[in-house]
């Protein structure tokens, strides 16, 4: 599929973006723990977390659609799970593989594990060398650091203090997961704080945890079954956002948006740069939720690095984008982890907007962009990588003349309805989709 985009001049509106990838993983992987009935509204009915979905399902859980991302999921209890008649492909989904191979960890049975071209790329022995810690039997490709994977999980497990060498909430999330069936209380250090989701959301399921001096430890116990609304996805909604900050006559609302602090990197970058951001609260649950408003101004450059990369991890993509139109040498330190998310996102950034006429210095973690530059309309191609896709749109809406984005059926994995909402705010096609 392609997507070609024709640049605008204004993008006004209000728009929803659909439920929170992370904390629509989250939801299914507890309610299929617990014991009774979980409801989750607003979960997100793309394909990685279908595939999440369909996991519990093969593992024991008794999962309901419905309504439009209303699920009810009949909980096999932390003890009930079964083996699985089949191997479990987690698609393109690295939360779909790592937080299951936490959870199989656990179970006295085996199971395989397997993904697309993709995620059979991405390294696993970050999940996979501290399960085995704990007393797990993982065997796989490349000294069991690639999909696929078996798992013989074994039960109890050791309890183990790690102390992970990169930030990274599905390494923290598969630890604490496999704690729940440990023989004392798990902990997990990291070097800065990832995404917290998991923590609020095992609370949530009567889980004890303590988080204290930058680190989480959780006692094993059981979970309960509860009802989990997950607002909208900051980082789709990040798209819409960039895009407004960058469209020369443009205001754009996104309202029920989750604004967890360990996500919310791109608005306090946005704001450095010089756009309007203005943030409505509108509640907390377990998690923060709120009203973006964006609206454009000239950018400047900034500087992204240290504890805000993993506040803003999978935004750099669109960040890049912005940082192109900015004035000024917009520098990306600290981030070699943007190499091993579903394509290695430095590489394909400098590459595809090398296409387009800009130029980006590659750093091994990182980049530099020094703007202004204007991207110029041109064929690019996502690399099977549904931010880049979404990236290259963005980046089309500004170009000098039209934009052709490639193998763009990636974008079903996160944001369904990316193209029709962006033009809704367009007032008109400027995203038209070819097959
Ligand atoms: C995620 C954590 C991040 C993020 C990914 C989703 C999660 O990955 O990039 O899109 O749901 O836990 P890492 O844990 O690899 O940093």
């Amino acid at each position: 599929m392609t997507f070609r985009v024709r640049p605008v001049n204004r993008l006004h509106g209000t728009v929803e973006v659909p439920g929170d990838k992370s904390i629509s993983h989250r939801a299914a992987l507890l309610g299929a723990l617990a014991d009774g009935v979980t409801e989750i509204h607003g979960y997100l009915e793309a394909e990685d977390c279908v595939r999440t979905l369909t996991a519990v399902g093969a593992l024991g859980a008794d999962v309901t659609r419905k309504g439009p991302g209303h699920y009810r999921i009949a909980g096999a209890g932390r003890h009930g799970l079964h083996e699985p008649g089949d191997v479990i492909d987690c698609g393109n989904s690295g939360t779909t593989a790592r937080l299951l191979l936490g959870v199989l960890a656990g179970q006295p049975f085996s199971a395989l594990l397997t993904g697309d071209a993709s995620l059979r790329r991405r390294p696993m022995a970050r999940v996979s060398e501290p399960l085995g810690r704990m007393g797990a039997v993982i065997v796989g490709r490349a000294r069991a650091t690639r999909l696929p994977l078996a798992v013989q999980g074994m039960r109890p497990l050791r309890a183990i203090a790690h102390t992970s060498p990169v930030a990274s909430a599905q390494v923290k999330s598969a630890v604490l997961l496999a704690g729940l069936y440990a023989d004392g209380p798990v902990s997990v250090h990291e070097p800065a704080s990832s995404r917290d989701h998991s923590e609020r959301m095992l609370r949530q399921f009567g889980a004890r945890l303590r988080v204290e001096g930058g680190g989480v430890t959780l006692e094993p116990g059981d979970l309960y079954g509860t009802t989990v609304c997950v607002p909208g996805d900051i980082s789709s909604a990040a798209f819409l956002l960039v895009a407004a900050a960058i469209v020369r006559d443009a205001t754009v609302s996104v309202t029920r948006v989750g604004v967890n602090p360990t996500r919310t990197g791109i608005l306090t970058v946005l704001e450095a740069m010089g756009a309007r951001v203005e943030v409505v609260e509108a509640g907390e649950d377990a998690e923060p939720v709120a009203s973006l408003t964006l609206g454009g101004a000239e950018l400047r450059a900034a500087r992204v690095g240290g504890p805000l990369v993993p506040r803003l991890i999978d935004e750099l993509p669109v960040l890049a984008v912005a940082a192109v139109v900015a004035r000024g040498a917009t520098t990306v330190s600290d981030a070699a982890e943007l190499r091993v998310k579903e394509s290695d996102r430095i590489a394909t950034l400098a590459r595809e907007f090398g296409k387009m006429g800009v130029r980006v210095e590659e750093r091994p973690d990182g980049m530099v962009i020094e703007g202004p530059q204007r991207f110029r309309g041109a064929r690019v191609a996502s690399g099977g990588d549904h931010r880049m896709a979404m990236a290259l749109v963005v980046a089309g809406l500004v170009a000098e003349g039209e934009t052709v984005v490639e193998d763009t059926e990636c974008v079903r994995t996160s944001f369904p309805g990316f193209v029709e909402t962006l033009n809704a705010l367009a007032g008109g096609p400027a995203v038209t989709v070819e097959a």
